[in-house]
């Protein structure tokens, strides 16, 4: 039996947007899903750039104005993966025409931009979806299940963190991710840390921030220099609902570190810890082991670790970056069908409240309770 078609329109077509088409191109080869996926059209900045990404990512149509895209009925789902100030006009018009929408975090420069994003689906009856790729790791399935099933007891203790050191050059050029809507550290990155905390441990109640810009200033390209608003690092204590205590970074200034999403999970009977430079692996402590016998064990990503399997049947051989976004992108497209959306804006929409509270609580030097 022929499946219905889902069209797909990519708006931005640098690293988060090769990325999706992996997701949208790897996903029906792994996953059975209920679309066949076509990839409609391409939109980038100027026509030589839409063209030359449709020819080597394989889209039928290209266009320089991303409008084409959202106005043309035979486009079913909107990719965005365009710079974060933009993503805000693009969904509510992606939206307003009946399309689905996948927009890759920071959902929207404020809150209550997220916030308008997130009642416009719901009022309009599509399905949205965040690009928060590292919640689609088997391995972090595998976390929350074990927390849930009480293998760790009561939690006590989270520290998490994402560092990296795109921006520890302060010759590194003034990009869209310093732009003071929707940029800076905790937001790039930070809130892919509060995504895991909050799925792993439960909702964050409290928060007291410490955001910090290191590098004032930083070439415009043009040979001068422009002025940096935005945080280089970010760090919060967090309080969970569930009296559970913690604390989470967002640092682009971490000089050597390359893919820190890391975290580790305390509880009374046993422990966890996670690093994504090594993200098959997840490593388990248990109080229950022999004494001196105990240690951290570690445990290889396989099939016994949905969807681990469906990609590869052999354990320790590993799923990679673009894997996770086949999952994310499976997630979606099921969701599309009918299924619970995996991450959808209202959870854009939450992750924007916690990095706001955290700025504001930096700010007053307080804590402060989430919204
Ligand atoms: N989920 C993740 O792990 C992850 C990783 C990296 C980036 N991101 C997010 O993805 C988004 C893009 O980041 P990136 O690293 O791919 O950036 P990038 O600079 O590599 O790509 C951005 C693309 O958007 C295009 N663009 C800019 N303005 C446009 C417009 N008006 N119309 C159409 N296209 C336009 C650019 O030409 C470029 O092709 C950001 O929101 C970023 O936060 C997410």
């Amino acid at each position: 039996m022929t499946k219905p078609r889902l069209r797909i329109g990519l708006i931005g077509t640098g690293f988060m947007g090769k990325a999706h088409v992996f997701g949208f191109t790897l996903a029906p080869r792994v996953f059975d899903l209920p679309y066949e996926l076509e990839l409609h059209t391409v939109a980038d900045i100027t026509p030589a750039a839409a063209e030359a990404a449709a020819r080597r990512l394989g889209f039928a149509h290209s266009t320089a104005n991303w409008h084409d895209i959202v106005t043309n009925p035979e486009i079913d789902l909107v990719s965005i993966t365009a710079p974060n100030a933009l993503h805000k006009d693009m969904a509510l018009a992606a939206i307003a025409a009946g399309k689905h929408v996948y927009c890759e975090k920071p959902l929207a420069p404020r809150a209550s931009d997220a916030l308008e994003m997130t009642l416009a689906a719901e009022a309009r009856g599509v399905k949205t979806q965040v690009g928060f790729n590292y919640l689609c790791n088997p391995m972090l399935a595998l976390a929350r299940q074990m927390i849930e099933a009480g293998e760790l007891g009561e939690i006590r203790g989270y520290r998490g963190l994402h560092a990296e050191d795109y921006m520890a050059d302060a010759a590194a050029p003034f990009t869209f991710r310093h732009d003071p809507a929707g940029g800076g550290a905790l937001a790039d990155i930070g809130s892919h840390a509060l995504a895991t905390a909050e799925f792993l441990c439960g909702p964050i109640s409290r928060v007291m921030g410490d955001c910090v810009t290191m590098i004032a200033e930083r070439p415009d390209g043009k040979g001068g220099t422009r002025r940096v608003e935005v945080d280089d690092l970010s760090r919060a204590f967090l309080r969970f609902a569930s009296g559970a205590t913690g604390s989470v970074e967002g640092n682009w200034i971490a000089t050597g570190r390359k893919m820190q999403h890391d975290f580790e999970v305390y509880g009374t009977r046993g422990a966890l810890a996670f690093s994504q430079e090594h993200f098959n692996v997840l490593n388990f402590f248990s109080t229950a082991d022999a004494r001196g016998r105990q240690g951290f064990r570690r445990i290889e990503a396989g099939p016994d670790h949905a969807p681990y399997g469906l990609f590869c049947v052999a354990a320790g051989h590993q799923i990679g970056f673009n894997d996770l976004k086949a999952i994310e992108v499976a997630g979606f497209v099921n969701a599309i069908a009918g299924a619970p959306e995996p991450f959808s804006f209202r959870k854009g929409l939450r992750i924007q409240t916690l990095i706001e509270t955290i700025q504001a609580s930096s700010r007053a030097q307080a804590w402060m309770d989430v919204p």
